[in-house]
């Protein structure tokens, strides 16, 4: 029996929905635990992409329980729509299960959140626009409408009534914008609300259960450490709890069950939205990154912004989340160039730092320091092994693992199941955790 977490260690788009796919393969339970429809995972099996937001790709095993947690936000329309998404397809559905204290996304969430980036100008924090921040900010308010409400036939009409002249009053007062009508809203979360009572349930009861059971749990994160609301860049960061603290508030179990913590990291980084990123490229090599790696937003379709690999990210993600292991995403995206840049360290105001500011407005003015490996200008796609590797590939990844003391586990050189080199079991191979390296 293990209970793992998987992580982004970056800004989110590492590829975990790969890594969790794999990893999924021999989880009972998939436990998505933050986040709403602003992540977007994209999954390739048998030729086939199946791209989700808010279902794990757990749910593509016909053994799998798939379980979005009480940290998350829940867009009941766009759940429905991949859950008809995947019917249609022919993958079973009844295995999903939604937390009665998921909170729920409205239509003044999205609305709201539109009109104050507009109003944020040079400011804006450039999100998904889904509105994932708003919805968090009603939870934390204390208005927030939970799974729970929505499936109270009685009182649901006079709280979703309620709701909507408030936010009209906001609507119309701040932001000279139309109302919305609140029966038309009534009406579509109550047929939304028949739809989808036969997943909703006490999650962490459920989970519970599972771990009295042996059962394997895969605690799914969403975007990743450096949007974390406490850790990451703030304010250029997403309202909820991406980092591996965030499973055990999101999922509603405590942080003893917990085996394996496993982060996932591009060969490279990559980030969405504004803010600030040190080793950011805006030059041919960026390009060919953006190019190579597919490096467009799954959810927004917005071009990511792409750059060479952090370390001082890297060691930031390792201590903040406890990694136990990593897996490298995406090293196949460097086949073709003559040298790589790491950044080991930065200069910050003249001086050298090699730990991860936590003001954003320091990390702002990080230049980074790089070490330049050699590249190995060939392709590693259709390499299963670390011996497959060109010798200079293989040192980068050692290069990877001693600056930020964590073990690779997993190398990924593609976007298919089999692209994929298994160095040791990233669950049962020896437990490292921070003491121990
Ligand atoms: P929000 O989560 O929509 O509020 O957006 C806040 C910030 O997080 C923006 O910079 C988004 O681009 C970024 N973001 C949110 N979700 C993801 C994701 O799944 N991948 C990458 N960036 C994301
Ligand atoms: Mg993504």
């Amino acid at each position: 029996m293990a209970n793992v977490i998987v992580i982004g260690t970056q800004w989110g788009d590492e590829g975990k929905g790969k890594i969790t796919d794999l990893l999924s393969r021999s989880a009972d339970i998939v436990v998505r635990y933050q986040g709403g429809i602003n992540a977007g995972h994209t999954v390739v099996v048998n030729d086939r992409t199946f791209k989700l937001h808010l279902i794990p790709s757990g749910i593509l095993y016909p053994q799998t329980d798939c379980i979005i947690g009480s940290g998350t936000v829940v867009d009941p329309k766009v759940v429905l729509q991949e859950l008809d998404q995947l019917k249609e397809l022919g993958v079973s559905t009844d295995r999903l299960y939604i937390a009665e204290t998921a909170h729920v996304t409205m239509p003044y969430h999205r609305v709201l959140e539109q009109a104050a980036e507009t109003q944020r100008a040079e400011h804006k924090i450039g999100t998904t626009g889904r509105g994932i921040g708003p919805t968090y900010a009603d939870k934390s308010e204390r208005v927030g409408i939970r799974m729970l409400d929505l499936m109270d036939r009685e009182m649901l009409p006079k709280r979703l009534r309620w709701a909507v002249e408030q936010k009209n009053i906001v609507l119309e007062k701040l932001y000279d914008l139309p109302p919305l009508n609140p029966d038309e809203v009534i009406e579509q979360y109550q047929i939304y609300a028949e739809r989808l009572r036969p997943h909703v349930i006490d999650a962490s009861l459920v989970i519970d259960r599972a771990i009295k059971e042996r059962r394997n749990i895969l605690f799914e994160g969403a975007q990743g450490t450096l949007l974390d609301l406490d850790h990451g860049t703030y304010p250029y960061v997403t309202s909820s709890n991406p980092v591996s603290g965030g499973a055990c508030i999101g999922a509603g179990v405590g942080p003893t069950v917990i085996d394996r913590i496993i982060g996932v990291s591009k060969a490279y980084t990559t980030r969405v939205g504004e803010g600030p990123f040190p080793t950011e490229l805006n030059d041919r090599v960026g390009d060919l990154l953006g190019d190579r790696g597919a490096e467009f937003g799954t959810t927004t379709g917005r071009k990511r912004r792409c750059g060479w690999f952090d370390g001082v990210i890297g060691r930031y993600a390792v201590r903040i989340n406890g990694l136990d292991c990593l897996a490298v995403t995406k090293l196949d995206v460097l086949d073709e160039l003559p040298e790589i840049q790491v950044c080991i360290a930065y200069e910050l105001d003249g001086k050298i730092v090699r730990d991860f500011p936590s003001d954003s407005r320091a990390f702002a003015r990080c230049k980074p320091i790089y070490e330049t490996l050699p590249g190995w200008r060939s392709s590693t796609k259709d390499c299963r092994a670390l011996a497959d590797l060109p010798s200079e590939a293989r040192t980068y990844l050692k290069f990877l693992e001693d600056m930020m003391s964590v073990p690779i586990a997993i190398v990924s050189l593609g976007a298919s199941r089999g692209q994929t080199i298994i160095v040791e079991d990233p669950i049962h191979g020896p437990k490292r955790g921070l003491l121990n390296v």
